[in-house]
């Protein structure tokens, strides 16, 4: 039997503005439309492993507010384990969302359940963490949920993926622990606190640092130039992303980390994996929102098809 990915993270709804372009500080534009979509990177993570069929469960929090209720089902509808879903007191977590017409993006989030996941609440996910073929974590949890899982990894040798976003720097003691980390190039800038020079050559030089940390393997996510791949003591090798119209970038990076997750869960190589999350990741920027942009593992299977 397959072993599930097991997700620990954020579930929010998005309330997103497309508009021609992302307005300054201090400046009003006038936006194109509103839509409200199903989001959060953990819940993201989560819906795209599962549309791609795999076997998922989500541990994390809802609102007690009607967002809670919706947000849950979302989850479910895609074929998520809600199980260790856990509703709490208060709302549920929020980001506002600002598109512009190139697909970029900017977002602030507001954790509302989200920060009240607690260590104690993973103690009560024991048994499905226990039999996590791969785990899965982001930041928008409070920080020491994520230490305590990646304590929990360790104890139990099951390989843990950070997706470090939001951007923070993160403890040595964390950073150790890690299978795989997934920054993107701000998140690169920020856990290392240095400038990121432009061209494979700087990415090679911050994944080189990233390992230096503790972290066993890297893969640095860089936006439409692709993927970089880092493997302790193996050659870095990038994966170009695949072209694309982007319409919508928003969870680019958490349809790539699901299909990277996934492609591994099934064996296939490192290489492979994130060729197959680059595709994932690629059709995903093409749709808008996030949650509904996640492709069917029958879509990716065509893409692949048609652009190899
Ligand atoms: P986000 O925060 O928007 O979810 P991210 O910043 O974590 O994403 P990115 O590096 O922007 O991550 O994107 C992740 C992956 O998605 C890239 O490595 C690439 O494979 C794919 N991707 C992103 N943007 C594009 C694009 N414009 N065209 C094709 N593929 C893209
Ligand atoms: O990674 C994209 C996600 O970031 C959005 O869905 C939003 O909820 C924020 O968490």
């Amino acid at each position: 039997m397959q072993k599930p990915i097991v997700i620990v993270g954020s579930i929010n709804l998005d309330l997103v503005v497309a508009a021609d372009r992302i307005p300054q500080v201090g400046e009003t534009i006038i936006g194109n439309t509103f839509n409200t979509f199903y989001g959060g990177k953990g819940a993201n993570q989560a819906v795209a492993a599962a549309k791609l069929g795999y076997p998922v469960s989500m541990v994390g929090n809802v609102g007690s507010d009607p967002f809670g209720t919706q947000l849950r089902n979302g989850l479910k509808d895609a074929g998520v384990d809600t199980a260790y879903v856990n509703t709490v007191e208060g709302p549920s977590g929020v980001a506002l969302i600002t598109t512009g017409s190139g697909g970029e993006n900017s977002i602030v989030v507001v954790p509302g359940a989200n920060g009240c996941l607690t260590p104690k609440l993973l103690e009560k996910a024991e048994t499905i963490l226990e039999r996590a073929g791969f785990l899965l974590a982001q930041l928008e949890i409070p920080l020491e949920t994520v230490e305590y899982l990646a304590q929990f990894a360790e104890r139990h040798d099951i390989p843990l993926m950070l997706d470090p976003a939001p951007a923070r720097e993160l403890p040595r003691a964390l950073l150790r622990r890690l299978t795989w980390i997934t920054p993107n190039e701000t998140e690169t800038q920020e856990l290392l606190r240095i400038k990121l020079e432009n061209g494979d050559q700087g990415s090679c030089e911050a994944a080189e640092h990233l390992l230096d940390c503790g972290v066993k393997n890297v893969l640095l996510k860089l936006g439409s130039r692709g993927c970089l791949i880092a493997e302790r003591n193996s050659a870095k090798e990038r994966i170009p992303a695949f072209s694309v119209d982007a319409v919508d970038t928003t969870a680019a990076g958490d349809a790539f980390n699901a299909g990277f997750a996934v492609g591994l869960m099934r064996g296939s190589t490192v290489t492979r994996s994130a060729v197959f999350a680059s595709a994932v990741a690629a059709i995903s920027v093409t749709r808008p929102g996030a949650q509904p942009s996640m492709p069917t593992g029958y879509e990716v299977e065509c893409f692949l098809k048609e652009r190899l």
